[in-house]
């Protein structure tokens, strides 16, 4: 269904090249983005915001290699981290600092000592202790630090039931009644200078009522801050947006845009918007190409054992995730069977794909799709397997951003022991 993606005389393609030929040249499991996708997602943004004062934060967690970094901040990206080692990573894709966001809701004081050294755009600061060790790092430092509070919307769980951060139940944000509270003694110390608000309401969103309502209740909040001579100069309304895996419909961005613009001229806000957009940008962006190792036909269920695993792709394994398996080549012989399609990893939990229809061979490669968000950037090295190589494809050309981890690379970090 993309045009980034798709089929040419049966061989899958990436733009103008046939992802068998970069399974060929590089090897399976590898991660092949399309540019020419990661750059249109974002232009649905930028349609949608375009002659507003606004900045897009990419939410790197999504994927943090550079190469799609560079990609995105070379097109006007700014950048949401998370942590330290996402901080580097950010100052390392040429972003300009004060366009970084720093989120999460346990920042380490070294963390604030180094966001505060590179000289971020704002902290995202998620509860009143918080406050206190950031003001207190920032006057050691000789510094004023930037704050928007995150505040929790507490969006009705009834209505939108998968929304998962914006309840009062979990750890993020502050809870909007005691948000005024915070804003008040954020204001009394020397060491913050208060910038913003910010909410983040939850992940893979496919309806923009929940966004809508989460905007009039920080709406409410800015106005009343301003009542208290609390002005505020931007408002970030998080990420969230979800993407097309089976059969959702999320809203297009610059769709769910207008409405929120229409929203914010409604109450005559002129504030800067931010937003922190992850999955939207990158998860259809990107495939998993592997080869199937073996067929294992079982009393129960068939079993086709593929060379990517669970430290390479986790969704399925950690939320039952879809995403959909295609063929690189349209084989017309082979028999289409139901297979599990599962993992080389030891565990049950390992599987990619449930009762799904291929026909495939031993030794044919397949595509794991939708797989540009959350999948590199939480793969791991259990079994100690080596993480996978990565390569941005631009039109004709390809380039390899992330090389093949091999087992010297962590055992580089492990002394042999000397007692
Ligand atoms: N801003 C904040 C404060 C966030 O916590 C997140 C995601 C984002 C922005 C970006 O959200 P997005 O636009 O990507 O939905 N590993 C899970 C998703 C976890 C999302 C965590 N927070 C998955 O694979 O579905």
């Amino acid at each position: 269904g993309s045009p980034f993606f798709h089929y040419a005389d049966g061989h899958l393609m990436a733009e103008g090249l046939a992802l068998a030929d970069l399974a060929r040249q590089h090897g399976t499991p590898l991660f092949v983005y399309s540019q020419a996708a990661l750059l249109d997602a974002l232009a649905a943004y930028q349609r949608g915001l375009a002659g507003r004062d606004t900045l897009i934060c990419y939410a790197m967690k999504a994927n943090s290699t550079l190469g799609l970094l560079q990609t995105l901040v070379q097109a006007g990206c700014g950048l949401d981290i998370v942590s330290g080692g996402e901080l580097v990573r950010a100052l390392r894709s040429g972003v300009d600092p004060g366009h970084i966001v720093f989120s999460g809701v346990g920042k380490s004081r070294l963390e604030m000592r180094q966001a505060l050294q590179a000289g971020i755009g704002c902290f995202n600061v998620e509860s009143l202790a918080e406050l206190e060790v950031l003001n207190h790092e920032a006057l050691a430092l000789g510094r004023q630090a930037p704050v928007s509070l995150r505040v929790n919307p507490d969006v009705d769980a009834r209505t939108h039931p998968y929304i998962s951060t914006g309840l009062k139940a979990n750890k993020f944000g502050i809870a909007h009644e005691q948000a005024l509270a915070a804003y008040r003694r954020a204001a009394a110390l020397p060491g913050l200078r208060v910038l913003g608000i910010d909410c983040h309401i939850g992940s893979q969103i496919t309806d923009s009522a929940p966004y809508l309502d989460a905007l009039e209740r920080v709406l409410d909040l800015v106005q009343a801050l301003e009542q208290e001579g609390i002005a505020l100069e931007h408002i970030d309304l998080g990420g969230g947006l979800g993407i097309t895996y089976l059969d959702e419909t999320p809203p297009a961005a610059d769709r769910l845009l207008a409405q929120v613009l229409q929203r914010l001229d409604a109450r005559g806000c002129r504030h800067r918007l931010l937003l922190e957009p992850g999955r939207s940008l990158v998860g259809n962006a990107g495939v998993c190409l592997t080869e199937v190792l073996y067929q294992k036909p079982g009393a129960e269920k068939n079993f086709l054992i593929i060379d990517a695993a669970m430290n390479d792709l986790p969704r399925p394994a950690l939320y039952q995730a879809y995403h959909a398996i295609v063929p690189l080549q349209l084989d017309t012989d082979a028999t289409p069977v139901q297979y599990e399609v599962v993992g080389p990893v030891c565990e049950s939990g390992d599987w990619i794909g449930r009762e799904r229809t291929l026909a495939v061979r031993t030794g044919d490669w397949l595509a794991v799709c939708s797989a540009g968000a959350y999948c590199m950037s939480m793969a791991s090295n259990y079994n100690s397997r080596g993480r996978a190589a990565e390569v941005l494809v631009a039109g004709q050309s390809a380039q390899l951003i992330r090389q093949r981890e091999n087992p010297d690379d962590s055992l580089g970090l492990e002394p042999p022991l000397g007692f």
